[in-house]
């Protein structure tokens, strides 16, 4: 049975701030993650009353620990000081801080404003983002998938995974060891299958809880972006963190894409989660690529035989609707699941199979949309 938010929450109702609220009234929260049995998530408070708060913080955690079903719980105290020089934002109410959620601007880097952080990454031709309006429809199975169809295309290519919440690209990759630094303290990217991969995921374990607020989100995509040595590519493949969200979207207006590609499965709610992804990239004028419909339709890894378990086609009637490009079909099969997860993309492993010419398929039309852009397209 899977851990639901509700009931972490719940959990943190018997939970008191040193003020004597309950903690999931205290408006201290952020956003909760839960994955797999794991919750993460951060209590943000006022500096000064940090230290008060820390037992809770631990109190928390043992609460949360004792719900059936979690596996870990990681939760981080964050305390924001606000020096005079902050943006403007209203001071808190009193007895607690704005959740995450509600910082939609973070802090300009002194000297810097938003365009200068949209500065080209020089040597790379176009960034394209991968992103879904939710996890697990396969996106980052995607987004790998897609980099190698457009490197079988002659391309060089790159592959960021900026999925801080969840970075999966070490898995799917079966990438182990860390960056080097070169002289300047800059991280060169680990070469496989011929891409530049870059992920948190290599400075971090995978299971080490990893808390961003807002602002912090910005920062360690920015550095992963900008202080990777990348070299001369024609595409980076960015995996966006799920979601269309604040962080989503403070992300996708500071970096400098060239366009994006949604990610969605045929199931209607995925659908509605793909258009809010879409309307996301409208709104920080950013060219919507076209969709992907993945786990499309089922592949029978015996017989062959298809079937619609889930309504097969619903994102190209979505694309059509909305005058954006239809990309392609990715069928949900066991082959596409056993190489992601063996560290061994189905691109690579099975390269003369049919999966991988889907991927190059769609690769060939993401490329067509980037003539103009891209030297080699
Ligand atoms: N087309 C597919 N067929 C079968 N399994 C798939 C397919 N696409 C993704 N998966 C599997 O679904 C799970 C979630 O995919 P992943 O790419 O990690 O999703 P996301 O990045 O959206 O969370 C993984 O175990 C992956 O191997
Ligand atoms: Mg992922």
């Amino acid at each position: 049975m899977s851990v639901t938010q509700q009931q972490v929450l719940d959990s943190l109702g018997r939970v008191r701030s040193p003020r004597g609220v309950a903690l999931n009234e205290a408006n201290v929260l952020s956003d909760i993650a839960v994955n797999d049995g794991k919750v993460f998530f951060s209590i943000n408070v006022d500096a000064q009353e940090a230290r008060a708060w820390e037992s809770v913080r631990a109190e928390a955690e043992n609460a949360v620990r004792a719900i059936p079903g979690v596996t870990a719980a990681m939760i981080a105290l964050t305390a924001e000081r606000r020096p005079g020089s902050a943006p403007q934002q209203p001071r808190p109410p009193a007895g607690g801080v704005k959740p995450v959620s509600a910082h939609r601007h973070p802090p300009q880097p002194p000297g810097g404003s938003p365009m200068s952080r949209q500065a080209e990454i020089p040597g790379v031709a176009a960034i394209i983002a991968v992103a879904s309006g939710k996890g697990g429809v396969g996106k980052s199975t995607t987004a790998l998938n897609l980099a190698l169809g457009l490197r079988d295309l002659g391309l060089k290519v790159g592959l960021l995974d900026a999925d801080i919440y969840g970075p999966s690209v070490p898995r799917l990759t079966g990438i182990r060891e860390k960056p080097e630094l070169t002289e300047d303290r800059k991280m060169i990217p680990i070469e496989r299958f011929g891409l530049a991969v870059m992920s948190i995921g290599f400075l971090v374990e995978e299971d080490t809880a990893m808390i961003w607020r807002g602002p912090m989100v910005m920062s360690a995509i920015t550095q992963m972006l900008r202080d990777v040595v990348w070299g001369t590519l024609d595409v980076l493949v960015v995996d966006m963190p799920p979601g269309t969200g604040d962080a989503q979207l403070t992300l996708a207006q500071n970096v400098p894409l060239k366009g994006a590609v949604i990610v969605s499965t045929p199931q209607d709610l995925s659908l509605i989660d793909a258009r809010r992804g879409l309307a996301m990239f409208t709104k920080v004028n950013v060219p919507v690529l076209g969709i992907v419909e993945n786990m499309s339709y089922f592949q029978c890894p015996h017989c062959g035989t298809k079937s619609d378990i889930f309504g097969h086609g619903g994102a190209r009637h979505e694309a059509e609707r909305l005058g954006v490009p239809f990309l392609g079909e990715v069928p949900l099969h066991m082959a596409i699941r056993a190489t992601s997860d063996a560290g061994q993309p189905v691109v690579v492993s099975e390269p003369d199979g049919p999966h991988a010419a889907i991927y190059r398929a769609i690769g060939a039309k993401v490329r067509d949309q980037l003539k103009g852009v891209i030297a080699a397209a």
